[in-house]
């Protein structure tokens, strides 16, 4: 397989930052759990971190924050008596590596120890076949006969940014089996661990001894041989689909899998893996860095898609840890969802059950914050319930210690309409309307609701307009008529009138039931009416420019470095109230130029080009999100070599983990899959130029130059496409299992295409 399928390390370097960023550069994850691309013998202060999807704590006044189980792939030599560690052993070789076709973690390193060489290789994976488990092969060697004992169990000594979570915990052994079970601090939820072993050779003790529960296994080794264990853990919690205790239920789980053996799990896990990359992979030829950078994003997204049937969604920092308080942000329906929804809808629906099953603690929200507002406010970093884990004083200021006062809970509204675009874009996209009438369009009508609730009309105008809000650019609080804001506002008092007049038309019954349960039938006029009345900033007549929101033109007009340049600590917020971008045009990210990328069709190619010009330089892109949404806009525009550059800066960012980790004084590190989603996103939609409508998709490519072909795959209204550009065609290959013809517009050309029919178009 060529490097392009793999990411590798070729040395070790045994200093904190660099362990941190190698552990989220090589991180693996299921979606069920992520596990942190540490090394099997290290523990809490290396970071290493399972973190679980979907379950949370708090403890006393600190962050809530997602829980880490305990390590039960822990495993450390100890040769002739001394420990033998990456931290303090001479290392000859290292390497460690991620396969990108599997998420397979390897390592292997040859340590020094006295005058012996003692090499050290392990593999894992996390089930892609059954979530709950983890696999390990261990196996070591000596160039000289040597005592040795295997010091390997479940590690409880758990790494957490706000806790400890895990309370009364219990460690023990018994039938060869060890567990660890423990309950979360906050809401007593319980949580098991087992481990089992398979090995041919070593007398086992068994220790519980600094929160280790370990077994002792000594082998006297011979020189030469190879010495291999395969270890079996399962993690399960509260919730899991299990009937009976959760520890019988991964003691059943580890016994089922070392019956199965490490190859049968192996290959039924990389069997779901060759299933995901069918679907997904896109393929860049002539531009290997391009390609890599590219996979690795989307191997990224597959690793992190939440397990079927568990409606959990994507956190802001993914499976990495506890960063972001584990929380989903915005990121997960305007940079992750258009990855799944084009390519792989079982996962988009996921997401999307999320925020169904959240919806009342979005209500709860729109109804508590500031004067009491009606419908779905949902929350800015929403965990389990969807009540809000953002708190009002969000980021620490480096100087004073103190927390700041930021508006991101209380201000940031467009956060509603992104959950109701996505919505509406999942039925748009699949025709799938199950999601609409489970939940979907009741989501859509509260989202309408709270945006009719929190927008003034002025009468003098005779305009609706949306007052003291923060658009994506977070150094600008409290603003009026956020254009970002204001459109989505618009574009969800479309899509709720849309999926009113799609049930009326085909489940009328369905429609009343709703109107009904929410008492919301007489507010459909007012959505019309506020649909056609709220004020949409327009582009100038003379420059094109769409100012981001009232009076902006107003503030300094400082460059990018100026601002910078007053920055006194380097970790310095510059938003906030006092930030130093806070009294100028500098923006954190992009805004109006997001707006223009998520609705690219409603402004033409010089206002786009306009405003791409006028806010390009004047963003600081300090937060991941940014650099796509330039690259997108770049790419529409015909600015081929920008639109590059912001790609690759997209793509690489997890790849080279060169980001900042701290924030005022919030330690920030970890994966960015809104960066990733929109590395496939700057692709896709820039370079392949594919949009799809609700009666067609349509094809416009801005191949980039060095690329001499780009492949990929999507899905449309439940049927399947192999699409490839070159620099002089675009060929469209519906798949012979699809079931019904679709309208693709290749550039100016309109065709039908039939269920395995190709169709071919030059330029
Ligand atoms: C960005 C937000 C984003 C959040 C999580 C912040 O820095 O400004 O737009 O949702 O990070 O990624």
């Amino acid at each position: 397989m060529s490097n392009l399928w793999k990411v590798k390390a070729d040395n070790f370097i045994n200093e904190k930052e660099s362990i941190m960023r190698t552990g989220n550069m090589f991180q693996i994850s299921n979606g069920y759990m992520g596990y942190r691309g540490t090394l099997d013998e290290f523990g809490s202060e290396q970071l290493v971190g399972i973190t679980l999807a979907g379950i949370f704590d708090q403890v006393g006044d600190a962050w809530r924050e997602p829980i880490n189980a305990p390590n039960g792939a822990y495993t450390k030599l100890v040769v002739d008596g001394i420990s033998v560690s990456a931290l303090k052993t001479e290392i000859i070789s290292h390497t460690q590596q991620i396969s990108l076709s599997n998420a397979l973690f390897e390592r292997d390193t040859l340590f020094a120890v006295n005058n012996k060489q003692v090499q050290v290789k392990s593999k894992r994976f996390l089930s892609a076949e059954t979530p709950n488990l983890m696999v390990v092969e261990y196996s070591f060697s000596t160039n000289v006969d040597a005592e040795i004992s295997v010091n390997t169990g479940i590690d409880y000594n758990v790494w957490d940014l706000n806790g400890p979570h895990l309370v009364d915990i219990e460690a023990n052994k018994s039938n060869n089996m060890l567990t660890v079970i423990a309950k979360t601090h906050e809401l007593g939820k319980k949580l098991a661990v087992a481990e089992l072993i398979d090995y041919a050779e070593g007398d086992e003790q068994h220790l519980i001894s600094n929160n280790l529960n370990l077994r002792l296994i000594s082998i006297k080794a011979k020189a030469g041989n190879t010495y291999t264990f395969y270890k079996y853990v399962a993690v399960v919690k509260q919730g899991d689909p299990f009937k009976g205790s959760k520890k019988n239920a991964a003691i059943e789980l580890v016994s089922v899998a070392l019956q199965k053996g490490f190859s049968s799990n192996f290959e039924a896990h990389n069997a779901q893996w060759a299933k995901k990359w069918e679907k997904c992979d896109v393929k860049i030829e002539g531009d290997d860095e391009a390609q890599l950078a590219l996979r690795y994003s989307i191997f990224q997204l597959l690793m992190v898609a939440p397990v079927k049937g568990s409606a959990n969604s994507i956190p802001a920092r993914a499976l990495s840890g506890q960063v972001y308080k584990g929380a989903i942000f915005w990121d997960t329906e305007m940079f992750m969802f258009p990855f799944f929804v084009y390519t792989y809808p079982e996962v988009a629906i996921e997401l999307l059950k999320y925020r169904i099953n959240t919806l009342d603690g979005a209500r709860r929200k729109a109804a508590s914050e500031g004067i009491g507002y009606r419908g779905a406010f949902y929350a800015w970093e929403s965990q389990e319930t969807g009540d809000d884990a953002c708190t009002y004083f969000n980021i620490g200021d480096p100087h004073t210690g103190r927390d700041l006062r930021t508006h991101f809970r209380d201000k940031q509204i467009h956060i509603s309409g992104d959950v109701a675009v996505a919505m509406w874009e999942y039925f748009k996209l699949t025709t799938d309307d199950s999601l609409l009438r489970n939940g979907g369009a009741e989501v859509i009508l509260e989202c309408a609701r709270f945006y009719y609730s929190y927008a003034y009309y002025k009468k003098d105008k005779d305009r609706y307009e949306l007052l003291d809000v923060i658009g994506p650019d977070e150094y600008h609080e409290r603003v009026n008529n956020n254009i970002f804001t204001n459109k989505i506002a618009s574009e969800t008092f479309r899509v709720a009138l849309d999926a009113v007049n799609y049930l009326k038309e085909n489940f009328a019954s369905d429609l009343d039931a709703l109107l009904a349960k929410i008492e919301i039938a007489n507010e459909i006029p007012l959505f019309q009416e506020a649909f056609e009345k709220l004020y949409l900033p327009q582009p100038d007549k003379e420059t094109g420019v769409i100012e981001q929101f009232d009076a902006y033109y107003k503030l300094e007009d400082a460059t990018v470095e100026d601002v910078k340049s007053r920055v006194i600590h380097p970790n310095e917020y510059l938003g906030a109230g006092q930030g130093v971008a806070v009294q100028t045009q500098v923006i954190k990210q992009a805004d109006a130029i997001m707006m223009l990328n998520l609705f690219k069709e409603h402004y033409s190619h010089e206002v786009k080009k306009a405003n791409w010009e006028f806010y390009e330089p004047r963003t600081e892109h300090g937060s991941s999100l940014s650099a796509c949404a330039y690259a997108l806009v770049a790419a529409d525009i015909g600015k081929s070599e920008w639109a590059y550059k912001y790609f690759l800066k997209t793509a690489k960012l997890d790849l080279e983990a060169k980001y900042k980790v701290y924030v005022g004084t919030i330690f920030m590190g970890g994966s960015h899959p809104a960066a990733n989603g929109g590395a496939w996103m700057a692709t896709i939609f820039g370079f392949a130029g594919v949009k799809a409508y609700s009666n067609k998709v349509s094809i416009n490519p801005k191949l980039y130059d060095k690329w001499k072909s780009l492949s990929f795959n999507l899905s449309y209204k439940g049927d399947n496409f192999a699409i490839k550009i070159t620099p002089d065609e675009t060929t469209v290959q519906s798949l012979g299992s699809n079931i019904a013809s679709h309208k693709f517009v290749l550039g100016e050309k309109e065709f039908v295409c039939d269920p395995g029919r190709k169709i071919e178009t030059k330029y």
